[in-house]
């Protein structure tokens, strides 16, 4: 299955160019631009905790600014960051990266993306991307000159990609494959022995995977197994970290890249005409989230599951069946019982009843016939939330 790359929207004038005119505005955006009109709107839809950044961590950032460390810093990051993060991984997953040339501080996983993607493809490659997923990958290859070819994943499947369906859908162009667990937006985790079986098709394919593991620090069941660490692949993975879940970071636009050293130094080019480097209090901030975030983290992270384990009861009480999320803050029941579209669900549910999801199509195909509820919000809010949504359903119910 491609994604289509010719989908011209009639409305753009001649001069915005081809590429960018292929992709289309974040389904998620989108929807917020319609929220943002109306009062009272109980929001499950932006993936972002509702926690404020851990407050030594501010402290950190506020007394670097004190003392004036306003300047650019290397184009790579600060040399104390990376050292940081070279250290983090190393005791997380025994992987041995150099700060010097393999770990890039970016604008977040965002930004590590975009470069991954411009310094790996060459026009008409193709990339495998698990469907449904992150809005920003298949957008991100395809301003790169890329062509996404979308892995349809399904929650029979627990919406896990198979090493069958991802061999079927090499070609001799692909050059890549794009990995995002714990996922956005479906909370699946891959189980390690599904992840083996991937890898060994990109070692025996020669393909590069780019990791997305923002959500890493959020499991809750099962374990996370981060690609790099298997047989054969740190040197063919591409991994993007990131500070805005884990550490309720996501304005401070940090994260970062780690790989072979061709790969970061090319991406490293690329950043350095373009951001220059990452914003120089954000880099401090991080560096007191790795220093000393682990405990806030942690607590975070425990509350996610209490709210997890709430959200899914209480949207299969109110008869939305749930697939149960194993990580990140997302739960992503199916609407098809409804009879509506998972757009009709979304729309109408935020008119008549001031809730916020997002529509699982945002996501991709696959993505039809499910809704996104971020449950990164407080008890209460989720409680009334999940009030609201049953009075919804029940007044459909009635009417059909
Ligand atoms: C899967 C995934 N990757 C990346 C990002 C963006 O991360 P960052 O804030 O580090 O740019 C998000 C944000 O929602 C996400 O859900």
């Amino acid at each position: 299955m491609a994604f289509n790359t010719k989908t011209q929207n009639k409305q753009q004038p001649d001069l915005i160019s081809n590429r960018v005119s292929s992709i289309a505005p974040s389904g998620i955006r989108r929807f917020f631009d319609l929220l943002a009109s109306m009062d009272d709107v109980i929001s499950l839809g932006i993936g972002e905790p509702d926690y404020p950044t851990p407050y030594h961590v501010r402290e950190a950032a506020i007394s670097s600014i004190e003392k004036g460390y306003t300047n650019y810093t290397s184009n790579s990051g600060m040399p104390e960051l990376r050292q940081e993060l070279s250290v983090y991984l190393e005791k997380l997953y025994n992987l041995d990266y150099n700060p010097e040339n393999q770990i890039l501080v970016t604008v977040g996983v965002s930004e590590g993306m975009d470069l991954a993607a411009r310094a790996l493809l060459n026009p008409g490659d193709e990339v495998l991307i698990p469907d449904p997923c992150y809005v920003s990958y298949a957008p991100c290859v395809v301003l790169s000159g890329g062509q996404p070819v979308m892995i349809p994943t399904c929650e029979e499947n627990r919406f896990e990609i198979s090493a069958e369906t991802v061999e079927s859908l090499i070609t001799d162009k692909t050059r890549a494959i794009i990995l995002g667990y714990p996922a956005n937006p479906t909370g699946a985790v891959m189980p390690r022995e599904k992840l083996l079986e991937v890898a060994e098709l990109a070692c025996r394919h020669d393909l590069i995977v780019i990791s997305d593991e923002i959500y890493s620090q959020l499991v809750y069941e099962g374990e996370h197994t981060c690609v790099a660490t298997l047989p054969g692949m740190k040197d063919r993975t591409v991994f993007l970290g990131g500070f805005s879940k884990a550490y309720a970071m996501t304005g401070w636009r940090i994260g970062y890249a780690v790989a072979n050293e061709h790969i970061i130094g090319a991406m490293t080019k690329i950043h350095q005409y373009t951001i220059m480097s990452a914003p120089t209090m954000s880099q401090v901030a991080a560096i007191e989230a790795l220093k000393n975030g682990e405990e806030s983290a942690a607590e975070m992270v425990a509350d996610y599951d209490r709210r997890r384990l709430i959200m899914v009861k209480g949207l299969c009480d109110i008869g939305l069946s749930c697939f149960k999320p194993q990580g990140a803050f997302y739960a992503f029941p199916s609407v098809k019982n409804t009879g509506m579209t998972s757009e009709e669900f979304a729309q109408k549910l935020l008119i008549e009843e001031k809730v916020a999801v997002v529509p699982g199509n945002a996501f991709g195909r696959c993505g039809e016939g499910y809704v996104r509820c971020c449950y990164a919000t407080s008890l209460k809010e989720l409680h009334k939330a999940l009030e609201r949504m049953e009075a919804f359903i029940n007044r459909y119910k009635a009417r059909n």
